[in-house]
């Protein structure tokens, strides 16, 4: 049977059909999936009650698993898989808590950050927790030409920072919901301040800055991309801070208005991969009394150009 893909809207994502994942996967279904991987850029597979094993399967269809770069929150018998969470067992986090709630790609402060990132819906909150994504192929294509001849083939200055529970991606948020986030930052905080630094806030501005490119060249299709990590990315060389900074928060502003995002609600068993080349993504504000455990699992990339 072959795969088919429904657009989930007119500038990115589709839903895949056609895929049994509780089988290995034949070359010809591999290949469907990539081709359809790159149209698309965020590809969804629904409802999927699959195994570990079967979720790894499925991101091998992509390349080879990497290794996150902080072991801390690995599962337990798969420690490929890194759990993000906000459950937790006799006090302790049983997984990542609040990462990733401002724009970005993923691990772009690494030499060669992570091509492609999946995440399995293992359980997922009635409310809140979704997560929002941005076509950055056409966030380039919608600059002016002055804008593009000033950032093209310049390198951002990428700096890894403890970044939990930020909430700066999701701009549809109620004056209540902005209450609930600001306490559960105050209750956070407060529980750092007791029980000491996270493993992240111990890896925080450890690790060497790097410069990458502010536009990249997709390693596939071979279109311009920009490349972004908003709270991430402190300068822009051979640019005057003043100059780079506000330039840096401008790309990003455009480039996620409202009108160009994908907003994906999950539901339980949902399977998505996207393309950390072509896309940015947050996650948003998911409640702390409604549990979400999702597996993610991200395959090696190659350095940007
Ligand atoms: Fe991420």
């Amino acid at each position: 049977m072959a795969v088919t893909a429904v657009p989930l809207t007119d500038f990115l994502g589709a839903q895949l059909e056609g895929i049994d994942l509780s089988r290995p996967i034949d070359r010809q279904t591999k290949a469907e999936v990539l081709d359809l991987f790159h149209a698309h850029q965020v590809v969804v597979i629904r409802g999927q009650e699959i195994s570990p094993e079967g979720f790894i399967r499925f991101a091998e269809l992509f390349g080879a698993i990497e290794p996150f770069f902080i072991s801390s929150y690995n599962h337990p018998e798969h420690p490929q898989i890194y759990v993000l969470s906000n459950v937790r067992k006799d006090g302790k986090p049983i997984g990542r808590d609040g990462a990733g709630t401002h724009w970005h790609s993923d691990s772009t402060f690494t030499e060669k950050p992570s091509s492609v990132t999946l995440l399995h819906g293992v359980e997922v909150p009635a409310r809140g927790g979704d997560t929002l994504f941005v076509n950055t192929y056409d966030a380039y294509d919608r600059l002016d030409d002055a804008t593009k001849a000033l950032i093209d083939g310049r390198r951002a200055i990428h700096r890894y920072q403890q970044k939990e529970f930020v909430f700066s991606g999701d701009r549809e948020v109620s004056a209540e919901e902005r209450a609930e986030i600001e306490a559960l930052k105050a209750r956070r905080l407060a529980e750092a301040a007791e029980g000491g630094p996270s493993p992240t806030a111990k890896r925080s501005n450890t690790v060497p800055d790097r410069l990458q490119p502010v536009v990249r060249t997709h390693p596939v299709t071979g279109r311009k991309a920009l490349y972004l990590n908003d709270e991430m990315t402190v300068g822009i060389e051979g640019l005057a801070d003043d100059v780079a900074v506000p330039l840096l928060r401008r790309l990003c502003d455009e480039a996620t208005k409202p009108e160009h995002v994908l907003r994906f609600k999950w539901q339980p068993g949902d399977l998505v991969a996207w393309d950390n080349a072509s896309v940015i993504h947050t996650a948003t504000f998911t409640p702390p009394d409604l549990p979400r455990v999702m597996h993610r699992l991200t395959i090696e990339g190659s350095a940007p150009v």
